[in-house]
């Protein structure tokens, strides 16, 4: 039977967030911890966000440790997944150079998170070359592992449906080499969080992140902030659920026992919906909820992550580089075998 191996990654531009928590990283756990894949590899993918950050290097870098930082608070195992840095791997590079061939600039300019990605930056002076090929290098990231499974938030499908297209052409062309991925969806019903003013994204540049790092205090004043109904002024007011952030927040996190724990007036979420659409319920009370339950996940996060230091960050990168080096080495072997570009090699 073929193993099941696991490729996935994140930009280091900023400390990570929870949305970030819901839409990638509490899957990853959970895939960690099933005992079901025989390989977990885990990039940060710090090439990829020099892409749209060429010119803060600084900011790059130090991110690079804190999103490693994050991922050992919420409780990624370096013993049960390699966590390494896209950098340190040229082979990536080489395999991206070749793939290029494989790839028109029309499909580049059609990737709709690209697209995206496009309308929201604003590049000056015309469009980098690097930033429109990022999607093809994230295809040798993922083919370089030999990854069949990559669990990813939904913004990341289009990147997965581009590099299936290049390991057809590469493998119809050149002959079976690479393996065809499949993306691997978190469970839960939001899996794009929207950022705490209703904006489609939680997002560092649009500010309205809840980081991982954060303190108690800093989460509450965060939530007290949220965008709520703006017509819901007395508490006597009926209230709107839809676009109500508190809610659609409350949607994601709130489980049965967390109302248990902290609301036990209601019964289910629904019982508290309809109790604000009737009016009676004060945005205060709903807010409280909402930073209780995110205080109580969140913190055992930022408290752990508090005792991470630098050095051991290193050394647990340091070590997955070596390891996800050879891998990646072993697959451009194989590529430039089948490209005939082995000639020198016997
Ligand atoms: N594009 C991903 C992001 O923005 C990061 C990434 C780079 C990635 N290479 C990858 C994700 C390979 C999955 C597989 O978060």
């Amino acid at each position: 039977m073929n193993s099941k191996i696991i490729l996935t990654g994140d930009r280091p531009t900023g400390k990570l967030h929870i949305g970030h928590y819901v839409g990638s990283l509490k899957n990853r756990i959970e895939c960690q911890n099933s005992g079901k894949y025989d390989i977990i590899f885990i990039m940060i993918a710090n090439a990829q966000a020099l892409t749209d950050n060429f010119k803060s290097p600084e900011k790059v870098c130090e991110s690079v440790i804190e999103v490693a930082k994050d991922y050992l608070a919420i409780g990624l195992d370096p013993k049960k997944c390699t966590m390494f840095v896209q950098s340190e791997i040229p082979e990536l590079t080489e395999l991206t150079f070749y793939y290029m061939n494989l790839v028109t600039l029309e499909r580049l300019k059609r990737n709709p998170t690209v697209k995206q990605e496009l309308a929201q930056k604003n590049f000056g002076t015309g469009l980098p070359v690097g930033f429109l090929c990022y999607p093809i290098s994230q295809c040798a990231d993922i083919t370089a592992f030999e990854a069949n499974i990559v669990p990813v938030g939904e913004d990341q499908l289009p990147m997965l449906e581009q590099t299936r297209e290049i390991v057809r052409s590469f493998n119809a062309i050149y002959g079976d080499t690479l393996i065809e991925p499949t993306a691997l969806l978190p469970s839960k019903t939001c899996m794009r969080l929207p950022g705490l003013d209703g904006k489609s994204k939680m997002s560092k540049s649009l500010g309205n992140c809840i980081y991982l790092a954060d303190t108690p205090e800093e989460i509450k004043t965060k939530v007290f902030s949220m965008y709520t109904d703006p017509e819901h002024v007395h508490v006597a007011d009926a209230g709107k659920i839809e676009g109500n952030m508190v809610f659609t927040y409350l949607d994601v996190f709130c489980t049965q026992e967390h109302l248990k724990r902290f609301l036990p007036e209601y019964s289910n979420l629904e019982d508290l919906k309809n109790h604000y659409k009737r009016g009676g319920l004060g945005d205060v009370t709903i807010k409280n909820l909402l930073a209780k339950i995110l205080i109580d996940i969140i913190s055992p996060i930022s408290q752990k992550r508090l005792t991470i230091t630098n050095e051991q960050v290193l050394d647990v990168l340091k070590k997955g580089n070596i390891i996800a080096r050879q891998k990646a080495s072993e697959t451009l072997k194989k590529v430039k075998h089948a490209m005939k570009l082995d000639m020198f090699n016997n």
